[in-house]
């Protein structure tokens, strides 16, 4: 079988380098990978397998010849670009949330819900970042005990709004501490030093990334009968989101139990022994593509009720790694069509 060539949309973002650092990292066979932003960063160079790429200023006909697109160069981009992508051949694995809830197109995370790859016509969802640590910990306890309840507070770290938010963090860091003014402009108030319950906009009284983060669990688990409540809230921290959990059972489960399920869990590390100071920390998952949980502990508030906190890596499991993670099962499972270009 012939390995497919690569485009990776947003090469120069916050997720497009780590998605360029992962398919190295993993030997993805890749017979070609093509980095594409805008025209802004055209011709600058990319770190890839050791060496550089030269980043190709994306268009219309930058797909012809490509067997597979990663995309993570936001909403607009993607709508844009990714229909011509398929229409030219490729398969798109999208890191925005652009197409996660239409109806033909697979939201998928692979240790959780892999065989909603099958039924893909040309465009793949990779869910929002809160999105996939949460449902990757939840999964075998709802499988094991049927999800009542879901309420989630998360701690979004800044590298999930884009490279630019990084940027804002270190500069308002620095000018705090000098004594300086630090004036917000990529978030309506200063995030250093400080915590907004505010992520991506405002829709009515709650935000977009809390609608996501409820319909895409419904979409995922396959249950959009399970009632999610959630608070999205973003904390200056450059790499790693958290979320405090609680749920509620319709069997009863137990902390002992739920435990022994996620250490079994793929994907999952427990962390879990307060006596040692031993918890999930977003310094600690920074860099991996564990998703860490710790906390586990009955909830005697609620009827069957357990609580735990749970952490990844926003910008690789919660991002590149996933989307990658996808692009390894289309091609192992013969879902990405790669023409034999030596006979062409
Ligand atoms: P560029 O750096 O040239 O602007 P972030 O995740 O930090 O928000 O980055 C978004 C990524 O998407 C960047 O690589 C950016 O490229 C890329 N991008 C933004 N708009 C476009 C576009 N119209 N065409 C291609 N890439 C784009």
């Amino acid at each position: 079988m012939s390995s497919p060539r690569v485009a990776v949309v947003g090469a120069t973002g916050a997720v497009g380098p780590v998605v360029l650092e992962v398919l190295a990292e993993r030997g993805f066979p890749a017979s070609e990978v093509v980095a594409f932003a805008s025209a802004r960063s055209a011709g600058s160079r990319v770190p890839f397998a050791g060496g550089k790429l030269e980043v190709r200023e994306l268009h219309d006909d930058s797909f012809d010849g490509f067997d597979l697109a990663l995309f993570s160069a936001g909403g607009s981009t993607s709508k844009r670009y990714a229909p011509e992508a398929v229409a030219r051949g490729c398969v798109v694995v999208d890191k925005s949330s652009a197409f996660r809830m239409d109806a033909g197109v697979p939201l998928v995370v692979p240790e959780v819900n892999p065989e909603a790859l099958d039924g893909h016509r040309g465009i793949v969802s990779n869910p929002n970042c809160s999105t996939i640590q949460l449902v990757a910990a939840l999964k075998p306890l709802h499988d094991a005990a049927g999800l009542a309840h879901i309420t989630v507070a998360t701690y979004q770290a800044v590298s999930g709004t884009g490279a630019s938010a990084v940027r804002e963090l270190r500069d308002q860091s620095q000018a705090l501490l000098a004594g300086e003014p630090a004036a917000p402009s990529v978030y309506p108030h200063q995030i250093a030093f400080n915590v907004l319950p505010h992520c991506d906009a405002f829709e009515g009284d709650s935000t977009t990334e809390e609608t996501k983060l409820v319909n895409e669990t419904h979409k995922i688990l396959g249950d959009p009968g399970i009632p999610i409540s959630a608070t999205c809230v973003r904390v200056p921290v450059w790499r790693g989101h958290s979320e405090a959990v609680w749920i509620e059972t319709r069997e009863p489960l137990g902390a002992e139990r739920a435990r022994a399920l996620l250490r079994d869990a793929p994907g999952v590390r427990v962390v879990d022994d307060p006596a040692a100071s031993a918890y999930p920390l977003p310094s600690a998952a920074a860099g991996t593509d564990d998703v860490l949980v710790g906390r586990i502990r009955d909830d005697g508030s609620r009827r069957n009720g357990l609580s735990l906190f749970v952490v990844a890596d926003n910008l690789r499991k919660g991002a590149a790694t996933n989307g990658v993670q996808i692009a390894e099962l289309l091609v192992g499972r013969g879902l990405v069509r790669v023409p034999d270009r030596a006979a062409a």
